[in-house]
This record gives C-alpha cells, sequence and structure tokens, in this order.
C-alpha cells in the first residue's frame, strides 16, 4: 500500500527519504518518487517505476538537494503503475503532493479543474489534490490555509504530504482514513505512514489523529490542528522496538527471519498475561472484568491472514469459554445489516490495525449496540487500537514480510489468553484451563522443535515447485489452519491453492485429484484423526499424492505416493498454532525454489489502508 515520508531537516532529506522508502517497501508499490525543495528555491522531482533501487539510480545520476521534501511508494488504484502516475504529483513547478488512500469525488473535482484549464498528466485521483491546493494557496497565498480549505471539498481517504517552493522549509501533512505519524527529531520533523520509515531519525512520534493537519517548519516546529482547524496538542510516543526489528539479522528474508522468531514473540505475548490457572483478565484493561462478565456472545471480524485467526478462534471460544461465536471478513460485513443480539463483544483481530474495511468495520459496528469493542492488534497507536474500547497487544514486533507468519501465530496465542479470560469470568472448568495454560507455557519451546524440521521441509518443498495446483485439507480447528496453509502457498508461490474441511473432499474437491495435484493434510492426532484417515485413503486411491503433517502417535508411514512429517505431540487446543509453522516453511522454501520475490510478492500490500 502505497507510503508516505517527508522531512523538513537541519541537513540534505534526499538520504533519509530514500532510506525511508526503502523502510516502507515491505508495504507493497510498484513505482516510487521523491520532490525536494532546493536552496535555489526552486523544487525538483524524480520518479521510477518499479522498485526504490530504480529511483536511487536515478537519484545517484541525477541527486536532489534541500531541507525540505516528501517522498512516496505508489501501490496503483486510480491509473495504471507508470512513472507519469508516480507520485509526488505536480501542479505546475511550485506544488509537489504525496498521497495514500481514495478520493472518491475525484472525477466531478477533475471536471471542474479542467474547466478552469488546468491540464492533467497523469490518471490519479492525486494530481486532482495538488491543483486544487494549488488554485486555493495562490489565492490566499498560506500552504497551510489552502490545504484545509482543499480538504473540506474531499469524500474518501487520504494521508497526505505537500510542499510549496514559495515556502521552503514546510511540509504540511494530514490525515482522515490512513495513517499518518510525525517523527519528532533535534531540531527537525519528518512524516511518515509507519514510524519503521523513520527509526534512523528518531524514535519519538506523534500518532496523528482522524482529521488532524500537521505544518512542519524550520527547526523542528510541529504545530498540529484538528478537524476544526483548532491547534492541539497530541502526545510524543516513544517507539518500542529496537532499530533491529527492521533489518533481516543474517536471515535470507525477513519472512524467514520472521518464522524463526516466533518462540520469542510467543513467549512476549503471553510474558505476564498468565495466573497460575487462568489467564490474567485485567491484561485486556481495567474495564476487561466487568465488560467480560457481560458477554453472551462475540462477533469477530478481520481480513486476510488475520480472518483465518478468527476461524481458529471460533472453535476454542465455543468449546473452552462456552460463547457462541461469528466469524466474518470485514469487507462482508460492514455491508449487509447485522443483528447484533445483547451482550455481544465486537472483536476485531488485525496485525497493522489500519486495515480500511477492518477499521470500517468497526465504525459501522458503534452504531449498532454492541456491549463493547476489543482490537486484537500488533500496532500500538494504530486507529484500531485508538478505536477500540478494549485492546490486546499481540507483541509480534514489526512484521516485515507481506505474507503474514508471526503476527498470525501471535494473534492466535493472543485469542486463547482471551478463550481463558472469558471462560475463567464465566466459570468454565478450572481444572481444563489450568491445563491449558500449561500447555501455553510450553507452546515457545514446542515452536522450535518445529523449527528445527526446517531441513525436513524443506525436503519436501520439491515437489511442489513444478505443480501448479494444491489442496490442503484439515477438520475442526486445523480447517482454518489449512487455510492459512494454502494463502501463504497462494501469496509467494503464486502456485494455486485451495483449502477445505477434510469432509467435504468428496463433495467436489476430489474430482479434482490426480498426480499433479498435491494434496496437504493437516493431521494432529485428535478426535477427528480417524475421519481424516478415511479421506486420506480417499485421496491415494485416486492417485493423489499425500503430504502429511503428524505428530509422533499418528500411525501413518511414508510410503508410495504418501509422505508424512512427525510434529511433537502437543494439546489438540494447541495444534493450530503449531502446525502452522510447518506449512509457513513449506510455503517459503516453494516460492524460493520458484525464485519469486518472497518479502513483496507480486500485486500484494502490507497494509491495505483503501477499500
Ligand atoms: C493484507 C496483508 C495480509 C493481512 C491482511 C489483513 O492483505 O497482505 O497479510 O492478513 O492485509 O491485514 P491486518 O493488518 O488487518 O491483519
Amino acid at each position: 500500500m502505497c507510503g508516505i515520508v517527508g522531512a523538513v531537516a537541519q541537513r540534505n532529506v534526499q538520504g533519509i527519504l530514500l532510506e525511508g522508502l526503502k523502510r516502507l517497501e515491505y508495504r507493497g508499490y510498484d513505482s516510487a518518487g521523491m520532490a525536494v525543495s532546493g536552496h535555489d528555491g526552486q523544487l525538483a522531482r524524480r520518479r521510477a517505476l518499479g522498485k526504490v533501487a530504480a529511483l536511487e539510480e536515478k537519484l545517484v545520476a541525477a541527486p536532489l538537494s534541500g531541507h525540505t521534501g516528501i517522498a512516496h511508494t505508489r501501490w496503483a488504484t486510480h491509473g495504471r503503475p507508470s512513472e507519469e502516475n508516480a507520485h509526488p504529483h505536480q501542479s505546475g513547478e511550485r506544488l509537489a503532493l504525496v498521497h495514500n488512500g481514495i478520493i472518491e469525488n475525484h472525477e466531478a473535482l477533475r471536471a471542474e479543474l479542467e474547466a478552469d484549464g488546468y491540464v492533467f498528466t497523469s490518471e490519479t485521483d492525486t494530481e486532482v489534490m495538488a491543483h486544487l491546493i494549488s488554485r486555493e494557496t495562490g489565492r490566499q497565498g498560506d500552504l497551510l490555509g489552502g490545504v484545509q480549505r482543499v480538504l473540506a471539498r474531499l469524500d474518501g481517504a487520504y494521508a497526505l504530504g505537500v510542499v510549496h517552493a514559495d515556502e521552503p522549509g514546510v511540509v504540511i501533512g494530514a490525515r482522515q482514513g490512513s495513517p499518518l505519524v510525525v517523527g519528532v527529531g533535534i531540531e527537525e520533523a519528518f512524516l511518515a505512514s509507519d514510524p519503521l520509515a523513520l527509526l534512523q531519525v528518531t524514535d519519538r512520534f506523534i500518532y496523528l489523529e482522524e482529521g488532524d493537519m500537521v505544518r512542519l517548519s524550520s527547526a523542528g516546529k510541529v504545530e498540529i490542528f484538528d478537524a476544526d482547524g483548532t491547534p492541539v496538542t497530541r502526545q510524543v510516543q516513544t517507539f518500542e522496538y529496537g532499530d533491529g526489528a527492521a533489518s533481516k539479522g543474517g536471515y535470507r528474508h525477513f519472512m524467514l527471519k520472521e518464522i524463526h522468531e516466533q518462540p520469542a514473540v510467543i513467549a512476549a505475548a503471553l510474558e505476564g498475561r498468565l495466573g497460575e490457572r487462568s489467564a490474567l483478565v485485567e491484561s485486556f484493561g481495567p474495564e476487561a472484568e466487568t465488560l467480560f462478565g457481560k458477554v453472551r456472545q462475540i462477533h469477530v471480524v478481520a481480513c486476510g491472514t488475520s480472518y483465518h485467526a478468527g476461524m481458529v478462534a471460533r472453535y476454542w471460544l465455543e468449546r473452552y469459554a462456552g460463547v457462541p461465536v461469528q466469524v466474518e471478513v470485514a469487507s462482508e460485513y460492514r455491508y449487509r445489516r447485522v443483528v447484533v443480539p445483547e451482550g455481544t463483544l465486537f472483536v476485531t483481530l488485525s496485525q497493522s490495525g489500519e486495515t480500511a474495511d477492518t477499521l470500517a468495520a468497526l465504525r459501522f459496528a458503534k452504531q449498532l449496540g454492541y456491549l463493547g469493542s476489543l482490537a486484537i492488534c500488533n500496532v500500538p497507536g494504530s486507529s484500531l487500537v485508538r478505536e477500540s474500547d478494549l485492546t490486546l497487544m499481540t507483541q509480534a514486533g514489526p512484521e516485515i514480510g507481506v505474507a503474514s507468519t508471526k503476527a498470525f501465530t501471535t494473534q492466535l496465542t493472543a485469542l486463547m489468553l482471551l478463550t481463558l479470560a472469558l471462560g475463567r469470568v464465566r466459570g468454565q472448568d478450572a481444572d481444563e484451563q489450568a491445563a491449558l495454560v500449561e500447555a501455553l507455557r510450553g507452546l515457545p519451546a514446542q515452536v522450535g522443535e518445529v523449527l528445527a524440521l526446517d531441513p525436513a521441509v524443506e525436503a519436501l518443498s520439491a515437489a511442489f515447485a513444478e505443480k501448479h495446483h494444491a489442496l490442503f485439507l484439515g477438520r475442526g480447528a486445523e480447517f482454518p489452519v489449512a487455510l492459512e496453509g494454502a494463502l501463504k502457498l497462494k501469496e509467494i508461490s503464486y502456485i494455486h491453492a485451495e483449502a477445505y474441511p477434510a469432509g467435504e473432499l468428496k463433495h467436489g474437491p476430489l474430482a479434482l485429484v490426480d498426480g499433479e495435484m498435491p494434496v496437504i493434510a493437516v493431521a494432529p492426532n485428535d478426535a477427528l484423526l480417524d475421519k481424516l484417515k478415511s479421506n486420506l485413503q480417499e485421496v491415494r486411491a485416486r492417485g493423489g499424492e499425500l503430504f502429511v503433517f503428524a505428530d509422533e502417535g499418528v500411525a501413518l508411514e511414508d510410503g508410495e505416493g504418501i509422505r508424512v512429517l512427525r510434529l511433537p505431540r502437543v494439546s489438540d487446543a494447541l495444534a493450530p498454532i503449531l502446525y502452522t509453522v510447518p506449512l509457513q516453511l513449506l510455503s517459503y522454501h516453494v516460492a524460493v525454489l520458484k525464485g519469486t520475490d518472497v518479502d513483496q510478492p507480486r500485486n500484494l500490500a502490507k497494509s491495505v489502508t483503501v477499500e
């Protein structure tokens, strides 16, 4: 998704902006650009299609120099990926603008500007804003006021950064529906879509609120105005993660590093949140005890991998906390009439806390009479966290690889804590809870044991690299694990993969099974194992090639058409977390064999901040 960086510094900003763009690469993009207000009072711009490296080459050939600038990575929405459509967009030679989001009324505004003689050089909705602001600023000669008057005319979502050659040393930022933070430096000030982009220059951030505008100027001056234009003070927060989080730390890819971080981050997600025999309800905030006591049902809403975490949690919450649960993708939920029974808790799951559909679903839900909202999220200070009644941070640390790994397993860990907390408040079986707590304590080490199977998983990957399709099967809470396994394979290796509850095999997908269709089964030794085994027989009988992830107690052996990978025994409840790990590794190795861009797969974005 589009990324913004801006700076008003004591030094030349080109290096700061370029490093910021590199750090935003993980969000997914197709072109990049930069505009700097030069020492000569002129504005200069460089743009390139493709990777930030392509922009860097242009900057090496023709460097930019100045103390004020903005930069952008674009993920195409209006208009194909091209240099003309890349940001910054200019109006004439004096004003440049970068934007993340979508302006819904851009067509009417474009027609108005064309009638006024403006000539467009791109197909984007963004260029409309550049001309509008230029026109407004020209009328009254002040950039902040110009931006403010134009924002009042826009429908849609945006975060933006604007510079004007007539106001050197000033960057204007604004947010409405897309994330934007201010980085506070020493006599310098910065702007970015994500604090990660600025960790090389500061660890102090102001998270702008919806409707905020900011004016950064020389000597690090930061002035913030709320949606009514009233000057406001917003708290400066220190970023918790060290800068090391944004480097690969010796791994070939961020995704591999993040897979291997799972024992540590699962331990972090549990830290301070487990009592002797249950979870500490206060981990969810001081009001949690009272609120949880009133919960009669739960609606979980999320997107992508986070949605799969919600699907696993449904099995847990119903089984161990006795609460009815409904799980839905946010883009569907927000556009239908939802019936909310009394005592329903609204739960959102999100790695980024900025996913447009999930955020919109929360805002929609607030009008529907829910008991309250809980966000399980990985990014402190994100919009979802700020707008929810209760929050639980997943403590995964920054996740850079577009394909989510550690964010998913820490979400599951957090959701098991929620299951325990609700179970406790609702007076569910205390011994069962104590057993789950015991199992959770051993989980980081067990995930470590599974990671040690990496060479064996890698050995399986060759069987997939030449295939075009794959089928994943699971039953019970392992069905969403199969869905997540299929999603990982699709995302990074571009192999078409589907997942089914194993019992559905003979109702359709069995027709697809032949020697060209590898079938992956997630088969812990649980109550459904015998049923799953019969499903596997159905695959073998059709010549399908089986890859079974099973534990030590499962009586299945390697043989013709079947390969079995053994995992350590784990409690039934925690199997979804443990069995996710080999599927992550499998997708990773297949993608490496295929030579795809593992950390930044084509067409995908890490944080989808547009609808
Ligand atoms: C994008 C990412 C996925 C992620 C989904 C939801 O599609 O590529 O990895 O699962 O958004 O993101 P969230 O930040 O809300 O969990």
